[in-house]
């Protein structure tokens, strides 16, 4: 039994939602493995509606580390509890990229998160430049040890899961290699028990999943699933994901 986790990032017009979302209920309900689908939140009280009764779960890809308040365009983490969300995806390269979040800021989204009863998909992942200059794993390590801080007690009971998502890999088409991809989650496993015992914490790749690469990057020993992005925005490739 494997994670299969899709980040619609901005995608996916109103319309297309239901067609998007059936195919992969009717693929995947009842099967054993984890399946989430991340929608941009505006969508989140359809997914409760379409999931409903199935085994599929639903999150959200982001929220603010606040519960209420004066934060214009930002979204609470109460609020998507409240329209039946489960996880969150935390930290994304996207976010840290694009949007300037750093490890601190996600760390108080991660304390956010789990006070309020959803389940953080907390993103990790090094640069180019970072691989290049040797630094990919204590890279991943310092951003996975501030995300986690003070909150170790909390994580173990949560259900929360961990991305690795080299940034390089992320939308390029280059995805890492099963033995690029196996090295670091060796690390992150070794780490995670360092951190939280015995607690089985799925460990999901991400950057470039495709229906050709599932198979052999779920062989490895440490891989436990997948976030799925361009490849989830088809209802026949991330299904042909999940059969793999
Ligand atoms: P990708 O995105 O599958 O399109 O590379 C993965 C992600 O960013 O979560």
């Amino acid at each position: 039994m494997a994670v299969f986790a899709a980040n619609w990032k901005m995608n996916v017009s109103p319309e297309e939602v239901e067609g998007l979302v059936k195919p992969i209920v009717d693929f995947a309900n009842g099967r054993s493995d984890t399946v989430i689908l991340c929608p941009p939140s505006i969508y989140l009280e359809r997914l409760n509606t379409l999931l409903s009764g199935s085994t599929l779960h639903f999150g959200a890809q982001n929220c603010y580390f606040e519960t209420s308040g004066a934060f214009t365009g930002e979204i609470s983490p109460v609020m998507l509890k409240a329209l039946g969300a489960t996880y969150v995806i935390l930290g994304h390269s996207e976010r840290r990229q694009i949007f300037g979040e750093t490890d601190a800021l996600i760390a108080k989204k991660v304390t956010a998160a789990l006070d309020n009863g959803l389940k953080p998909i907390i993103c990790v992942g090094e640069t180019l430049e970072q691989r290049e200059a040797g630094q990919a794993f204590s890279v991943v390590e310092s951003q996975i040890s501030v995300a986690v801080a003070g909150n170790e007690t909390a994580l173990k009971s949560s259900g929360f899961m961990i991305a690795y998502e080299p940034v390089w890999a992320i939308g390029t088409g280059k995805v890492a290699s099963p033995e690029q991809a196996q090295e670091v989650h060796a690390g992150i496993t070794a780490q995670c028990q360092a951190l939280f015992g015995d607690v089985y914490v799925p460990l999901l790749y991400g950057g470039s999943v495709k229906p050709g690469n599932a198979s052999e990057l779920l062989a490895q020993a440490d891989i436990d699933g997948f976030l799925v992005g361009g490849a989830s925005l088809s209802a026949d490739d991330f299904n042909s994901i999940i059969a793999a």
